[in-house]
């Protein structure tokens, strides 16, 4: 058995063996995978994240595979799932264990049961705990335990019928037996780390040291934050809610303030974004969004794009289309309409708006050429007439070089969020794992 993993949809992929493993690496820590027997080209995918429908249709295709099963292993509560997207690509089979309710589901396994690629199988394992609908895949030499053990830790369990007990019951089930060197593959890795082994875990996993009564008193004290945006992924991740691409400011007020959706992008520039913004909101101006698209996946989604009117917003939206972001709502009528909902926002000394400060620049270009034109030399003239050709040009095609000149200036950036780092004004991940693995004693 061999194994691939990407950082990027666009990282090529290495296949050989009796399965074939390709295992994605979403920034907010999630981990998608595809299982294929090259013999028969047969395919499954594993908890397919949204955003990477593309990269995973892209690396099906490339290798020449069919894509018979697509598998959730669970409910996700942190991310939203892309298999109703990819099968629809494919003519997959969606499965689900059959408490999870997803509609577009056909095929509910009972523990045991075996899926079939060619000639190789995979079983599949009902282990409740994490959620009361998990699954756990096994393959020759190979475990993906979903959200039950991660590489040094395990699922958390206090929300959506989690039950420490029964997590603990199903990781000793699962993993009994499986050889020691049999690799492990998790649902979540918030570190980057691409597998583990069964032996390392059962040796170094400080909650696996746990006997039944301290890992469930451990496991249940100081649960973290729920994911970001719970309810709304929810309600994707089980009726198949589209995500809208755009969105009345009225709306996405109600949503900012009932905490369904939380993740607002702000792609204005930093001055603007420090003279007022919507708390919590993710500064990513409009001319860094494609260089920092890892930053904007690792936001959770469904996530709201935001600028001042809603012109800049949707040019992101567009500019990431190609990366295969998925999840991306643009706000109508931008910070202004939501403003004017009564949305609160929180003001300080920044710049003035872009959209202003090309007013300014423009029309003291345009007096500028004027002014020299009558009292030094007719050919200032032609500065008038340039910036007044710019202007046509902006308003045709949408595209403004003298505002996107305006963004870059020093006023312009926001010390708290300027600079390389994409973390710095990214989400946080850790949406489905315990607190920090306890003090084992
Ligand atoms: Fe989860």
């Amino acid at each position: 058995m061999s194994t691939a993993t990407t950082q990027s949809p666009t990282t090529p992929k290495r296949s050989v063996g009796p399965l074939s493993i390709l295992a994605l690496l979403h920034p907010q820590g999630c981990r998608t995978y595809v299982l294929a027997d090259p013999i028969s080209a047969q395919a499954l995918a594993l908890d397919v994240h949204l955003d990477l429908v593309e990269a995973v249709a892209a690396a099906v295709a490339e290798a020449g595979w069919t894509l018979p099963y697509i598998v959730d292993s669970h409910t996700h509560a942190d991310h939203p799932s892309g298999a109703a997207a990819l099968a629809a690509r494919f003519g997959s089979t969606r499965i689900a264990h059959e408490a999870a309710g997803h509609e577009g589901v056909t095929r509910h396994p009972a523990d045991g049961d075996t899926l079939h690629l060619g000639d190789q199988s995979v079983q599949v394992r009902h282990a409740p705990g994490h959620t009361p609908d998990h699954l756990v895949l096994q393959s020759e030499g190979a475990v993906f335990t979903g959200d039950t053990v991660f590489i040094g830790s395990v699922a958390r369990t206090d929300f959506l019928g989690g039950d420490a007990g029964q997590l603990f019951d199903s990781i000793q089930r699962v993993l009994a037996g499986l050889p020691d060197e049999t690799l492990l593959y998790p649902g979540h890795d918030y570190a980057g780390r691409e597998h583990s082994t069964v032996g390392a875990e059962r040796r170094d996993n400080p909650w696996l040291q746990l006997d039944r009564s301290t890992f469930i008193e451990k496991l249940t004290a100081n649960p973290p934050p729920r994911p970001a945006n719970m309810e709304a992924l929810l309600d994707l991740n089980r009726k198949g809610t589209a995500i809208p691409t755009t969105m009345a400011a009225a709306e996405a007020l109600a949503r900012v303030r009932d905490g369904g959706v939380a993740s607002v992008i702000d792609v204005r520039t930093g001055g603007e974004f420090a003279a007022e913004h919507i708390d919590g909101s993710h500064l990513i101006p409009l001319d860094q969004v494609v260089e920092r698209v890892d930053a904007i996946r690792a936001v959770p989604a469904p996530r709201l794009l935001l600028c001042r009117t809603g012109n800049r917003a949707e040019l992101a939206r567009k500019a990431l289309a190609p990366f295969g972001v998925a999840g991306l709502t643009v706000v109508e009528g931008g910070l202004e309409a939501y403003a004017s909902q009564g949305g609160e926002t929180i003001k300080g000394s920044g710049a003035i708006a872009l959209d202003r400060q090309m007013r300014i620049v423009a029309g003291a270009l345009v007096l500028l050429g004027a002014v020299l034109g009558a009292f030094v030399a007719p050919i200032f003239y032609a500065l008038s007439a340039f910036v007044g050709a710019g202007l046509i040009f902006a308003g045709v095609t949408n595209a403004c070089p003298m505002m996107a000149v305006i963004a870059k200036m020093p006023w312009n950036r926001a010390p708290a969020c300027d600079g390389a780092s994409a973390a710095g004004c990214a989400a946080e991940g850790g949406g489905c794992a315990a607190t920090p693995p306890p003090t084992v004693d």
